[in-house]
């Protein structure tokens, strides 16, 4: 989490510094803050809250200067305050840091005892006295770095200012990634291209170890060993339009809207004509086991995927937590393969998930939104969803593409093992092609939902209850509605109900039932009759038939598109998306930066 951003620039850098940051807020909205060298002087400005307080503050407190550093912050060690915001300085240093420094209590102590102190609860501050300390010994702000380096551990990513260097950034980056942009007689450095994309698109990534010394010419760059290292140059494209709400009120709004067409850009890089159209090295012959591993929403894809890897393919799948996995040590086939879902592709769990399997396994696959992320350079094999940036904190259009590419997969393994013939494939390429037109359907029930939102926004508790793959629809229905609204949601096994939570159920327990008229349909029913033989209030989710079977004693209904079985979870996130987006703008909360939370997870 936390967003980085560096400039040496031609003019003054604060205004460049905090539209870069508007770009990175999406890594944490906790405090912001900037750093500028100015006729050699270093000076910093920081304020809670979100970047408009920092914009604010420059007002009345311009900051000139033509080399800068900025930060917005996710708290990990302190709370969001003024003294723990970045950029953290240190007499003639500042610095600001994405990521944990674990052996900072360390480092404290040995600072402490040589008569250093300390101003703030932050790891990164340690970073910065060292950096002071370091430079005290003597040598040039390069050679202070090359020691300093080994002496942090943890995964992180940082840039440095110095006072008195108007041409000078020095930045390094172990486990968070890091970015270098070049400009004409400019260079900058930030978390991600997209921080980046206005002011150049000339990107040098830096690798697991890299650091590098920046100055309007050019940078240098060395690994972890010292050693000059030479790394390519990209011209990377962001289409600006990605990144605009293009009218829509907020990012998730436009998101969940663009569905139709994210899922017609997957199925056209997916599927030919005749037939599907995966990487060459995706072939499920001999394969005996596949792992799935993310976290949250990117989880929740894996689990539904795990229906269709048994159900379609016959191929056993496990699933796991990215943060849970390495640590219940699973047995691995060396025929195995493992996939990693996730729409930032920079998720430290998930990461280390991925480097914890790499010579346990045949293959990994990575199932991932940003293409140049950790997880899918180092993965063997990846697979885009091609869902476009993902702005809104809730993930919505990278959870439908996810699940499009995870069916794909699924049906390339069944075609593999001899599970599917050729008019079977057939069968289900063309009802996949339904996908854009029957999430168009969906969308329309917009209206109905907002009605349906101003009573769910009443409720303090709603479950969500679902059956087979609809079961984590369930689950992914309630995370949505808890991470923006703030109302407590749970979402259940249907059949689960009767073996514990059924004791919450009450007549202000509003209960939603994605049910649509399947083979597992006559079940769901009778879980949906004990909650209602409670007073519970059921909100039902299904197609035609079932709602004409079911619907009436519900306390509402929704009716969605007749859809093939296997798509029913694809187009059931839209209904639970457009749920939980109008409960939260009726309770007034702030949908696209919900409390406490960050779009990208890079610290375990
Ligand atoms: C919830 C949400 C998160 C992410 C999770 C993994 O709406 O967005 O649960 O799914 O943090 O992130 P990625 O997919 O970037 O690995």
């Amino acid at each position: 989490m936390c967003g980085i951003v560096g400039v040496l620039g031609n003019h003054h850098v604060a205004p460049l510094l905090v539209e870069a940051l508007k770009r990175l807020e999406y890594r944490g909205y906790d405090s912001a803050g900037i750093a500028t060298v100015n006729e050699g002087r270093l000076d910093r400005r920081r304020a809670v809250g979100k970047l408009v307080n920092l914009s604010d503050l420059l007002v009345h407190e311009p900051l000139a200067g033509k080399a800068g550093i900025g930060h917005t912050r996710w708290a990990t060690h302190g709370a969001a305050t003024v003294a723990n915001a970045h950029p953290h300085r240190a007499g003639n240093v500042a610095v600001v840091h994405n990521g944990i420094i674990e052996n900072f209590r360390e480092l404290r102590a040995e600072l402490t005892a040589a008569g250093y102190s300390f101003e703030s609860e932050t790891d990164t501050e340690t970073v910065a006295l060292l950096m002071r300390h370091e430079l005290a010994q003597g040598g040039t702000p390069a050679e202070a770095t090359a020691r300093l380096l080994p002496r942090l551990h943890g995964a992180f990513a940082l840039c440095f200012l110095f006072e008195g260097e108007e041409d000078l950034m020095i930045c390094a980056r172990k486990g968070s990634p890091l970015a270098i942009g070049h400009g004409d007689g400019e260079m900058f450095v930030g978390s991600d291209a997209i921080a980046l994309a206005p002011m150049t698109d000339r990107i040098t990534y830096l690798e697991e170890g890299d650091w590098a010394v920046i100055t309007r010419a050019g940078a240098e760059i060395f690994d972890a060993r010292n050693a000059r290292a030479n790394r390519a140059m990209a011209r990377i494209q962001v289409d600006a339009t990605r990144i605009e709400k293009a009218g829509y009120k907020h990012f998730m709004a436009k998101e969940i809207a663009e569905q139709p067409v994210v899922l017609a850009d997957a199925l056209r890089h997916y599927l030919r004509e005749d037939g599907l159209n995966l990487p060459a090295g995706v072939d499920f012959t001999g394969v005996d086991r596949l792992t799935l591993v993310a976290c949250g929403t990117a989880h929740y894809a894996c689990h539904v995927a795990k229906y269709w890897f048994e159900s379609l393919a016959g191929l056993p799948c496990d699933i796991d937590i990215a943060s849970e996995f390495r640590y219940r040590e699973p047995p691995l086939s060396d025929r195995g393969w493992a996939v990693f879902v996730s729409q930032s592709g920079e998720t430290a769990d998930t990461l280390a998930a991925l480097r914890h399997v790499q010579d346990k396994v045949a293959r990994t696959l990575a199932v991932v939104n940003v293409t140049t992320s950790s997880i899918a350079r180092e993965c063997d094999v990846t697979l885009p969803i091609m869902a476009g940036v993902e702005v809104g904190v809730a993930s919505t259009k990278a959870f439908t593409c996810q699940l499009t590419v995870l069916l794909t997969l699924a049906l390339k393994a069944a075609q593999d093992r001899g599970r599917l013939d050729a008019a079977q494939l057939a069968t289900r390429l063309a009802d996949l092609r339904l996908l854009p037109g029957l999430m168009n359907a969906a969308l329309a029930l917009a209206p109905e939902i907002e009605g349906l939102a101003e009573e769910l926004a009443k409720a303090q508790d709603v479950l969500f209850l679902g059956r087979g793959a609809m079961y984590p629809l369930a689950l992914e229905g309630a995370l949505k509605l808890k991470e923006i609204s703030y109302i407590h949601a749970e979402g259940y096994a249907s059949g689960e109900l009767k073996h514990g939570p059924i004791a919450l159920i009450d007549a202000s327990v509003p209960v939603l039932v994605l049910a649509p008229r399947d083979a597992l349909f006559e079940k769901t029913v009778s879980n949906m009759q004990e909650v209602m033989a409670r007073h519970g209030r059921v909100l039902l989710l299904s197609d035609q038939p079932g709602i004409a079977e079911a619907g009436a004693d519900c306390w509402r209904c929704l009716t969605l598109p007749r859809v093939p079985d296997l798509l029913a979870p694809i187009l059931y996130a839209v209904p639970a998306q457009l749920l939980a987006y109008h409960t939260a703008i009726a309770k007034g909360t702030d949908v696209d930066q919900p409390r406490n939370l960050a779009k990208s997870v890079t610290v375990e």
